[in-house]
């Protein structure tokens, strides 16, 4: 075998000297290694640090030895477009088995979306929202009880979205909002990250891991596989119920009958699509609501503006979708609160093909991971006039061709190809919702620390710092 035989000093300073992405600006220690954002990636303020960076350094910064984040619309269309050749970068098969979400080979993704597209479909969708009144219902059920007291509505908001993923697409819900308590699952969805992490990292000694006489440890590694068992079983009992003729309305009927020209998923194809479901649909959709509803009990006005245009509608207790899918102010609550506190924040990364790409005017060498990140994009000062200031009035206000330009600065949903299959469902949740609740009830802020709690730390997705929202619940 053929030796180097220069010393390491001198390899390293030939690999500084040839390295392809040295005229990116950023910080020194991003530059020579990649711990310093493994260490910011497990502080919670990755989306943060990375948005001051590009103040400090513009619209291209290199955050790690082989990896830049970018924040420019052009950036947006070079990385996210849908006939370009970057990939998923591999750790999102760290997020779960493999599934829509997870798969980064594009061949592999484009077979697998053809064959549960149609799940996700409008017409589909329309099909659904019964479901969704039906957990709305009961939402309004637990605050009417709760009326006049401080409760932590994220919890409700969670156990709300939790049990529309599973009416929709595991064929029951979880029964939350009927015994008002949070189901078991919602702790293992908590763990079931950091576990899944673990599993994807140290495969090949599972094994080991599992020998160590450690309790803890064994029910930290269970996490995951016991997560894929509640799919599973929800599969084989929904299955054993009803068939799989796809007769019936939820999504998961259409799931498991498979697309009319290229069929069905396998079985345990199946099991992976609506377990990873779960996480997609739960804290994505929980988040926006809790933070809709914290800006909401900060600025009473609001409140009467959108309760002016709830008023100017008749509904009983859960509106249709259609009768408030265009209301002003509600639309503007939502897009607001999807910029300003966007559920999935961070860096959605890609890796660059072999041969190179261009990335906002930047060559890029082949097998560089690059990004952009919402909670840049969508603070664009030049774009969202303010945007460190929560102000839906700026949705309402805005001329329609600024108005495309805002839009098609969001990215909260990703982009492309791969970008978000839930977001028709998660409209329809989020305006149904809201308009629901808000046009019998009032919040205030129920306690000195909300605040505090709320402040946004990320882990790919978006986590309020204290995990709860406590507001008072106020019948109008
Ligand atoms: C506010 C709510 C939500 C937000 C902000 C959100 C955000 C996202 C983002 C950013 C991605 C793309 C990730 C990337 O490009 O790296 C994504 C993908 C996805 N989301 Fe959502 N999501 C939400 C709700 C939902 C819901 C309710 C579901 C369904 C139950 C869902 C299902 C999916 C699926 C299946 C994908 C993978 C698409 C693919 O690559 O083929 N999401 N979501």
């Amino acid at each position: 075998m053929a030796t180097d035989s220069r010393s390491p000093k001198v390899l390293c300073l030939e690999t500084f000297l040839n390295d392809p992405l040295s005229s990116i600006p950023g910080p020194f220690l991003g530059r020579i290694s990649s711990l310093w954002l493994l260490k910011l990636d497990s502080s919670g303020r990755r989306s943060h640090t990375i948005h001051e960076l590009h103040k400090q350094y513009g619209r291209a910064v290199r955050i790690s030895p082989s990896e830049i984040s970018f924040s420019s619309r052009q950036a947006m269309r070079d990385i996210y477009g849908a006939n370009n050749k970057l990939v998923k970068a591999p750790v999102y098969e760290a997020f779960g088995r493999p599934s829509s979400f997870t798969i980064c080979d594009r061949d592999a993704h484009r077979t697998r979306q053809k064959r549960i597209a149609h799940v996700f479909a409008p017409a589909a969708i329309a099909d659904v929202e019964p479901l969704v009144h039906e957990q709305v219902d009961k939402l309004l059920a637990v605050l009417n009880k709760r009326d006049g007291q401080s409760i932590d509505i994220m919890e409700w908001f969670r156990i709300f979205a939790l049990d529309v993923v599973g009416a929709v697409f595991l064929g029951r819900n979880f029964g939350g909002l009927e015994s008002e308590k949070p189901p078991d699952i919602l702790l293992e969805l908590d763990q079931v990250f950091p576990s899944l992490w673990v599993e994807w990292q140290f495969s090949s000694i599972r094994w080991l891991l599992l020998a160590i006489p450690y309790k803890p440890l064994h029910h930290f590694l269970n996490v995951g596989p016991k997560f894929y068992k509640h799919g599973r079983d929800a599969f084989h009992h929904y299955v054993s119920l009803y068939g799989r003729s796809g007769n019936r309305r939820d999504l998961l009927t259409k799931l498991i009958a498979g697309h009319k020209d290229v069929g069905p998923l396998k079985d345990d194809e199946i099991v992976n699509e609506m377990t990873n479901l779960i996480f997609a649909g739960t804290d994505t959709t929980s988040n926006t609501f809790s933070y809709m509803f914290y800006e909401l009990a900060k600025m009473p006005e609001w409140q009467d503006r959108l309760q002016e245009d709830l008023d100017s509608i008749s509904f009983d207790a859960v509106p249709d979708y259609k009768a408030v899918v265009t209301l002003p102010v509600l639309d503007a609550l939502v897009h607001e609160t999807l910029r300003f506190h966007p559920a999935a924040p961070a860096s959605l990364q890609r890796v660059t093909p072999p041969s190179g790409v261009t990335i906002d005017e930047v060559q890029v060498p082949g097998n560089v991971t690059v990004s952009c990140q919402s909670y840049t994009t969508q603070r664009d000062p030049d774009i969202f006039p303010n945007p460190d200031t929560f102000d839906p009035a700026r949705w309402l206000n805005a001329d329609e061709g600024h108005l495309r330009v805002m839009h098609d600065q969001i990215l909260v949903w990703g982009k492309g190809q791969r970008s978000c299959l839930g977001k028709p469902l998660a409209y329809m949740e989020l305006k149904i919702g809201t308009a629901a609740v808000m046009k019998r009830f009032r919040f205030e802020i129920g306690s000195p620390v909300t605040d505090d709690d709320m402040e946004m730390t990320d882990h790919f997705t978006l986590i309020a710092k204290g995990q709860r929202c406590i507001l008072r619940v106020i019948k109008r």
